[in-house]
């Protein structure tokens, strides 16, 4: 082997011009102790480190304790990793922090591959599917709550971010219980729980324990906090089973789908896997969508026109999700990803990036915030300019729920829900900032969800 390699230094690189890859993928220097773990711990990453990637390429190296991490900031570098090689790309890194919040790994979205993970997005996926027969009457429901909230603000100067968190709950507990929803008090509450908890994952002193190992002998009191949280969670979605259970679990729903029959196979799922699916359920689709909705409503206090195009298609078009609202959504889903830099990945083998030969374990971050402001892919890409999806195209470039195997399991329902929501709130309110010319902060900011800046927003009612 020494004898080759000295004789392919030798020889120089191949004839014909060809150039040999390079052996790794370009990244700034590593830290002395710290690695690259300042960049993933800056407080606006996404921007960052779609900042690094214009320098050193859409598929950028950090080293991580002896080991790659690797960024990938083009939406044809993610749909290579997680689209083409999907097989490749499909593994979730092992987390202390995951450990801690799952019941030892046996998680959905921050699970390993192994045939118990498949078993559980599989049967995950399918209830989902089912239990949506009843998504229209649910989200027209819900809509029509908010709006109801909404009405009883008259006009004052409110931030809506819990009405729209509790609204997204909701619409998740009753496509999981079906008919046996829980009380609304208890609803209100577990959201808060959710909202709590992801705000505190999403900080630094806590993501930090993943990435630098020597700091968990430390006292964290914001871990002890999350942990909190976690028993509430936990102690939510038990009650939700025990009630269940006791009701001899009445068809329909995602819980329908999933509970244990022992007549047939003891059930899709064991008690763990069908808890922490739940967890998900709830975790992945509350805060997340409702993100979303509070980034339109500011992006729409910026553009007032937009808002009133929006009503006045929605005007001749009562049901009409495609035009300028749909343009909207994708447009809020484009600029803001609520789950900026999607969950990390793992490559499960050895395999390549650009052509870059990428090692077995290399933890893998998609930027979609970054692939989704390329210059190269999108006009004056930090403009919110709905009216570019209503052209033919751009379409592709967008990849706010992930691709491939990991890809989000709600972006139907998110979709979904978005669409009905915003068009229910521009058609029976017109939107005016707390005061003349103050307008809400677009500014980006860290955590595992992308959310705006707290803002306020005066929801003056139409008449129907
Ligand atoms: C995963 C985005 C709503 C359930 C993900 C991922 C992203 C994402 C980027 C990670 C993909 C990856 O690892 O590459 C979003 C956005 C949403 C949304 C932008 C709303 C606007 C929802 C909803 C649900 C949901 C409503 C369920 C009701 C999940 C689950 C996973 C996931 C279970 C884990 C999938 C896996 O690891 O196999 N989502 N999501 N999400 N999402 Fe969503």
């Amino acid at each position: 082997l020494l004898a080759l390699a000295a004789w392919r230094r030798l020889r120089g690189p191949p004839k014909g011009g060809g150039r040999t890859p390079p052996r790794a993928l370009p990244g700034p220097p590593a830290l002395p102790l710290l690695g690259g773990a300042p960049h993933l711990l800056h407080p606006a990453a996404p921007r960052h480190l779609g900042a690094l990637a214009r320098r050193y390429g859409p598929a950028l190296r950090l080293r991580l304790g002896g080991g790659d991490v690797v960024v990938l900031s083009s939406v044809e570098t993610i749909r290579e990793a997680f689209g083409r090689r999907w097989g490749a790309c499909a593994g979730r890194p092992p987390s202390y922090l995951a450990g801690l919040v799952s019941r030892g790994g046996q998680d959905l979205a921050l699970g390993d591959v192994s045939p118990g993970w498949r078993r559980q997005r599989r049967a995950t996926r399918d209830a989902l599917v089912r239990a949506q027969r009843c998504l229209d009457a649910i989200l027209e429901r819900q809509a029509q709550a908010l709006c109801q909230d909404f009405r009883r603000y008259r006009g004052a100067p409110v931030d809506v971010a819990e009405d729209f968190a509790f609204r997204t709950c909701s619409t998740i507990c009753s496509l999981i219980f079906g008919h046996l929803m829980p009380p609304e008090a208890e609803v209100r509450d577990f959201t808060r729980c959710i909202m709590e908890l992801l705000e505190l994952w999403g900080r630094a002193s806590v993501r930090v324990l993943d990435l630098l190992p020597p700091l968990r002998v430390l006292p964290n009191p914001t871990l002890r906090e999350l942990l909190r949280l976690v028993e509430r969670r936990d102690a939510f979605v038990q009650a939700q089973l025990q009630r269940h259970e006791a009701a001899g679990c009445p068809p329909g729903g995602v819980l329908g789908e999933l509970w244990p029959d022992p007549g047939v196979r003891g059930g899709p799922l064991g008690p763990d896997r069908l808890h922490m699916a739940l967890v998900d359920l709830f975790i992945g689709g509350t805060e997340t969508t409702a993100a979303a909705l509070g980034w339109a409503i500011a992006f729409l206090l910026h553009r007032p026109e937009v808002a009133a195009g929006v009503r006045a298609q929605l005007a001749e078009e009562p049901g009409g999700r495609r035009g300028l609202l749909g343009a909207t959504v994708s447009e809020t889903l484009r600029l803001r990803p609520p789950a900026p830099l999607a969950l990390p990945h793992r490559a499960c083998t050895h395999t390549s990036i650009a052509g870059v030969p990428v090692p077995r374990n290399s933890l893998l971050i998609p930027n979609l915030f970054a692939a989704h402001h390329d210059p190269d892919k999108w006009h004056r890409p930090e403009d919110f300019l709905p009216e570019r999806f209503l052209e033919e195209g751009p379409g592709r470039a967008l990849v706010p729920f992930g691709c491939g195997a990991r890809a989000c399991l709600g972006e139907g329902l998110a979709r979904a829900e978005l669409l009905v929501f915003l068009g229910h709130i521009l058609r029976n309110f017109r939107l005016e900032p707390p005061a003349p010319g103050v307008l809400p902060s677009l500014e980006v900011t860290a955590g595992t969800v992308l959310r705006c800046p707290p803002f306020r927003v005066r929801l003056i009612a139409l008449e129907p």
